[in-house]
């Protein structure tokens, strides 16, 4: 009797171990009533960046250097939950293939790592240069894990940020009663010659400057009467954002959990003035950078090489982050944008748009099609179905109120609606496979009111498991995570009334 017990269970572990290690791979065909499991491969972008194994969140120390644009990111390196804080590390030349470099920044004896960022000091106004490079700074959280205490500090880097020393003195900043004290972001302001740093405290933003990186002086707080206040206010970024004109503004960019546009994790912005000590904003109502419930803390490249605004975030939202479906590693990063400022008819908005590094993931073109009839439909394994591709289409709402776009297979989808009535573009992801903790019943709602034209440009990357909508070249930004159960070979067009309205349509593969 024991025996024949023995002899079962070992053969139902052989059994279990046979099928969850098919379960890692392939996403099997979907012939069998797309019965079939998924895995860490399937759902792991291409060319958005993820680390090879363990837990991501915020992108940091955004900086480019000698060529090189280097992303660090809040890191668990043990497990794919989140965890003791570290940096990790990876650099690209293009925006689109990332190399993982060895973690940069370790937990000390003054607590984690939390979320910062790096500028290059090229006056060595910190002192830190020992060698023929810029030093690069790196301005972080230290969290202390007993208490959990914020205090900021200082790291520098004097060979092309390969490795890093912590400064001695530290903490730079201390902090004797808040709460939450976190996520610096620094950036040299001309017309004063100083360091200027905002950061988060509370549900409010903290401005300080300095001379050398080292000592640091309040002038302002900001935000107490305006914007969203759902939760607590994370990575801000501030920086100066040009109209096509050429003409200047200040956007101050602020992250905000729980309390985002569509619950969860969300990024709101300011426009205003900055004066070196003070910024100021007339805005009244809440702006969002991204409606999508997958774009958060995110913030800008400082040195940019071309000068542009550019952007990326922590693809994820904290409301389910830790619970998705993959297991060697969790969360991507957003693809790169850049941002602008657009100021047409008193409206005064940040617009998002691709870089144009996406070139170099742009592939071979599946379908280039001009007026096509009231439908489209596209039946295809190899990018549809292989969960990567790049769509543009242009559709005109002049004669009917609602137009679709439906990416499926036969039990499952992913819809994204616009509504002319409503104003209002919908992203429903509730029958898409995994249910995401069931955020706003899984449908992402974004307000957009369309143009005189009447025309709606939607501009969609698929990575796998992420989808980044843009409208009207980046009016609205949607970005959102899908995690489907089978592939999603079907992508359909269509409209609440046979009438001609698809006046454009191109899809890429993506060569990555
Ligand atoms: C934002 C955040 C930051 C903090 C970091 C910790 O997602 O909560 O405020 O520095 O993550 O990992």
């Amino acid at each position: 009797m024991k025996m024949i017990k023995c002899i079962s269970i070992v053969f139902i572990t052989c059994v279990m171990i046979l099928f969850s290690s098919c379960n890692d791979n392939d996403i099997s065909s979907d012939s069998n009533a797309e019965l079939v499991t998924v895995g860490d491969n399937d759902y792991r972008p291409d060319f958005h960046f993820t680390p090879k194994k363990g837990w991501m969140n915020d992108p940091n120390g955004m900086v480019y250097y000698a060529g090189e644009y280097h992303l660090f990111y809040q890191h668990n390196p043990f497990q794919s939950v989140w965890g003791p804080m570290h940096w990790g590390h990876a650099v690209s030349k293009d925006l689109v293939n990332w190399e993982e470099l060895p973690i940069a920044l370790y937990p000390d004896n003054l607590g984690n790592i939390f979320s910062g960022c790096i500028v290059v000091d090229k006056n060595n106004t910190s002192g830190f240069k020992s060698g023929s490079e810029s030093p690069l700074v790196a301005v972080f959280t230290h969290q202390n894990p007993t208490n959990n205490k914020q205090t900021q500090s200082l790291a520098y880097s004097n060979d092309k940020g390969r490795t890093w020393s912590k400064y001695e003195n530290n903490p730079v900043l201390e902090n004797n009663d808040k709460i939450d004290f976190r996520d610096p972001k620094v950036s040299w302001h001309e017309e004063t010659q100083k360091w200027i740093m905002v950061i988060a405290a509370g549900d409010e933003i903290m401005f300080y400057s300095s001379p050398n990186l080292k000592d640091w002086e309040y002038k302002q707080s900001f935000g107490k009467a305006v914007g969203a206040h759902g939760g607590v206010w994370e990575c801000p970024d501030l920086f100066k954002i040009k109209n096509e004109n050429g003409q200047e503004t200040w956007a101050l960019l602020v992250s905000i959990n729980p309390g985002g546009s569509n619950g969860g994790s969300g990024t709101q912005y300011f426009l205003g003035d900055f004066d070196g000590e003070t910024f100021t904003s007339s805005q009244s109502e809440t702006l969002w950078l991204d409606y999508g419930t997958d774009n958060y803390a995110g913030v800008t490249w400082s040195n940019e090489p071309s000068n542009r605004n550019l952007f990326m975030g922590w693809m994820s939202n904290w409301s389910y982050a830790q619970n998705v479906p993959t297991n060697s590693y969790r969360s991507a990063m957003t693809f790169a944008r850049t941002l602008h400022w657009q100021n047409n008819n008193g409206n005064s908005i940040i617009v998002s748009k691709l870089p144009t590094e996406l070139i170099y993931a742009i592939g071979g073109i599946v379908v280039e099609n001009t007026n096509v009839s009231s439908k489209f439909e596209l039946i295809d394994d190899e990018t549809i179905g292989n969960g990567k591709f790049y769509l543009e289409t242009i559709l005109d709402l002049s004669a009917i109120n609602k137009a679709k776009i439906e990416w499926s297979n036969k039990s499952s989808s992913v819809i994204i609606e616009y509504d002319k009535i409503k104003s209002e573009l919908i992203l429903n992801r509730s029958e898409s496979g995994f249910k995401f903790n069931n955020l706003n019943g899984n449908i992402i709602k974004c307000p957009y009111v369309l143009p005189d034209s009447n025309q709606l440009k939607i501009s969609m990357l698929v990575d796998k498991s992420s989808m980044e909508i843009f409208l009207n070249d980046g009016e609205r930004v949607l970005t959102a995570l899908v995690f489907q159960l089978a592939p999603f070979k079907n992508l359909e067009i269509n409209a609440n009334e046979e009438k001609q309205f698809i006046k454009q349509i191109k899809i890429n593969k993506l060569s990555k």
